[in-house]
């Protein structure tokens, strides 16, 4: 192997088909050639969530452009690759298999090493990439699929403190949005309302907050919110838009409190850890959600840690986090063979009891 160490990366575990290239000469920061992604909304919206069968087809359809895309705008030749890391799981499986069977056919085709890669770590490791993050850190995944907290303490060294039994925050926004007839995704849709909105108007529940721990769960925050949309059409024969900016800032001020309340609470347990450079990184769609942001920052300025949050094209599903962790995990001297299998549920602890949701959307840990 040359003194430079060029990934390919593959993903394809839910609604995003992307490739990308990463290139790591002697013990400089990783470099991102090219990170290519291509979202399946439109084969989708009709329906009101992801369709597994629709996304495994296109993903099927897709996985090679995207590749073709990635060596292109990297200027890298596929003679060039050292080794190639594709996303094994957790996800819908059809995705996941089809990913796994592009890269199974290129590693074959190419005489090249692959690297099964699981995509929480995937989103787990990306402050390394970003920022050089050192372990440990604690990590905060909220998105529309997924919602734990992890100490990370190496590539594969993983402890989870707690994450949702029901829903993925992401996805409660998403539902809120469809209640109100506010448009998708709806994150962006009910920040957006929630700044006209009276955060106080109405006082939905801040689940699991009398449970020790810092597991979450959102559904019966989504079901309060259906309640009073109900009530105030029962009384008023419909909602003025004062009526849904309030029940947006309402919900969303119980999902900030209630991710600031458990951040501390993960804080405590990994400060117990007594690390050097105490960080929380934060990954996924929700973390570009400000109230929520600024919500984390405060909880981490009080309790002297750092704050990190890659770039969001980062945060969300891409390729160059399961290039970077099969990078991580290939220096380590790891990599798959043929017998490489793509699974539906990896949980990235193993020690840790099985959440019951974990997120409905894609991934399940
Ligand atoms: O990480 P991501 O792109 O995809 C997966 O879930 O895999 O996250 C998408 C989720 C959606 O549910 C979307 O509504 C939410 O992130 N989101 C937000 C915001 N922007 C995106 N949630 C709250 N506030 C936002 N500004
Ligand atoms: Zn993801």
């Amino acid at each position: 192997m040359s003194e430079d160490l060029t990934i390919l990366g593959l993903e394809s575990s839910c609604d995003d088909t992307a490739a990308a290239i990463l290139r790591q000469t002697g013990d400089d920061p990783v470099q991102i050639l090219s990170s290519v992604v291509h979202g399946q909304n439109d084969l989708h919206a009709a329906f009101g969530g992801v369709v597994p069968e629709i996304a495994a087809r296109a993903h099927a359809e897709k996985l090679d452009i995207c590749v073709e895309e990635a060596l292109a705008e990297s200027g890298v030749a596929l003679k060039d690759i050292d080794a190639i890391a594709v996303t094994a799981g957790p996800g819908l499986i059809g995705g996941v298999m089809s990913g796994v069977m592009c890269a199974k056919g290129l590693a074959a085709g190419l005489g090249t090493p692959l690297v099964g890669v699981n995509h929480l770590a995937g989103h787990a490791l990306t402050p390394r990439l970003t920022d050089q993050v050192a372990f440990p850190y604690l990590m905060l995944l909220v998105s529309g699929g997924h919602c734990q907290f992890l100490i990370a303490r190496g590539p594969e060294d993983f402890t989870r403190l707690g994450g949702t039994i029901d829903d993925a925050p992401g996805e409660a926004f998403d539902k809120t949005a469809r209640l109100l007839g506010l448009p998708q995704p709806g994150g962006p849709s009910v920040e957006k309302a929630a700044k006209l909105g009276d955060p106080k108007r109405f006082a939905f529940p801040r689940p699991l907050m009398d449970r020790p721990g810092c597991d979450l769960s959102f559904s019966g925050l989504k079901t309060a919110l259906l309640r009073a949309r109900d009530a105030i059409v029962a009384e008023k024969g419909g909602l003025t838009e004062q009526d849904r900016n309030d029940l947006c800032a309402s919900f969303q001020a119980a999902v900030v409190d209630v991710l600031g309340k458990k951040t501390a609470r993960a804080i405590a347990t990994y400060l117990e850890e007594a690390p050097t450079e105490p960080l929380l990184a934060v990954a996924g769609g929700v973390a570009a959600n400000t109230p929520i942001r600024a919500g984390l920052e405060t909880v981490c300025a009080d309790n002297g840690l750092a704050f990190t949050a890659p770039p969001l094209a980062l945060c969300t599903d891409n390729a160059a986090m399961i290039a970077y962790a099969g990078m991580e995990r290939f220096k380590a001297g790891k990599q798959d063979d043929m017998r490489l299998v793509a699974r539906p549920r990896w949980p990235l602890d193993k020690s840790a009891p099985a959440l019951l949701g974990g997120g409905k959307k894609g991934a399940k840990a």
